[in-house]
C-alpha cells in the first residue's frame, strides 16, 4: 500500500471515530429527550390561535376523524372518558347556532363544529361531587382538538357554553341533546381565511415554586 493510501485508511477510521462519539452525545443530551426527538409538538402549541375566520374549502372527513381522535386520546380522571361528540356539518344548524349566541358569529362560515358534551351517565363517581371530571375531560379533549386541527393546517376557536344554564338549554334544543348530555362548548373548525399570530401569554411574574 502505498503512503497516501495509509494516511487516507488513517483518517477515515478517524472520521468514523468523530462521528460515533457526536451520535452517543446527541442521543443523551437532555434537549434530544422526548417521543420524536423533535421539536413540532411544541411549535404546534406554540402557534396555535383561535381561527374565526374560514374560506369555503370543506374540510375532507378523513381530516375530520383526526381531529375527533386527537380529541379522544386525551386524559380523563380514571379514564372515565365522560363525553359525546356532537360534529355539525348541516349549514341550517350552523346557521342555528349562530343566530343563537352572540359569541358564535364564526360558526356559519365555519367547513363543521364540534360540540364537546359530558355525558352524565358515564361519571366518575369516586369521592366526587356531582358531576365528577367531565369538565376536565371534556377540556383536556377540546384543547387536543385545537392542536390537532391546527397541526393539520385548519383554524378553530372554542365558544364557550356551560357552564351557562341559559346557552347549555339553547344549544341542547337546537341539537336535540338528551338531558344526561351537557354541552361545554361549540369548537368552530375550517381553513384560516387569514393566519392569526398567536398571542404571546409567557408571565414568569405568574410562576411560584414550591409555595406562594
Ligand atoms: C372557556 C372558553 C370560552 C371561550 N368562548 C369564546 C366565545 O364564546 N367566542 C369566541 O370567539 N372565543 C371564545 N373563546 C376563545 C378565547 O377568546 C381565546 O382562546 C382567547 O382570547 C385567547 O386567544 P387564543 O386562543 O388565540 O390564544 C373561548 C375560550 C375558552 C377557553
Amino acid at each position: 500500500m502505498k503512503g497516501y493510501h495509509w494516511i487516507i485508511l488513517l483518517l477515515s477510521i478517524a472520521l468514523i471515530a468523530v462521528s460515533v462519539r457526536l451520535g452517543a452525545q446527541s442521543s443523551s443530551s437532555p434537549e434530544k429527550e422526548g417521543n420524536s426527538g423533535s421539536d413540532a409538538a411544541l411549535d404546534c402549541i406554540m402557534t396555535r390561535a383561535s381561527v374565526r375566520s374560514y374560506t369555503d374549502r370543506q374540510v375532507a372527513d378523513t381530516t375530520i376523524n383526526k381531529i375527533l381522535r386527537a380529541g379522544m386520546a386525551a386524559p380523563t380522571a380514571a379514564n372515565q372518558q365522560a363525553w359525546q361528540f356532537v360534529v355539525v356539518t348541516d349549514q341550517n344548524l350552523k346557521d342555528s347556532i349562530t343566530a343563537a349566541f352572540e359569541y358564535t358569529k364564526m360558526v356559519d362560515k365555519c367547513s363543521f363544529a364540534v360540540v364537546v358534551c359530558g355525558d352524565m351517565n358515564n361519571l366518575f363517581k369516586g369521592d366526587m361531587p356531582d358531576g365528577g371530571f367531565w369538565v376536565e375531560d371534556c377540556s383536556a379533549a377540546s384543547e387536543n382538538m385545537l392542536l390537532a386541527a391546527h397541526a393539520l393546517g385548519l383554524g378553530g376557536v372554542w365558544c364557550g357554553i356551560y357552564p351557562l344554564k341559559e346557552r347549555v338549554e339553547r344549544l341542547r334544543g337546537i341539537l336535540n341533546l338528551p338531558s344526561n348530555l351537557t354541552p361545554l362548548n361549540v369548537m368552530a373548525f375550517g381553513y384560516p381565511a387569514q393566519s392569526v399570530a398567536p398571542k404571546d401569554k409567557w408571565t414568569p411574574s405568574k410562576i411560584h415554586y414550591n409555595s406562594f
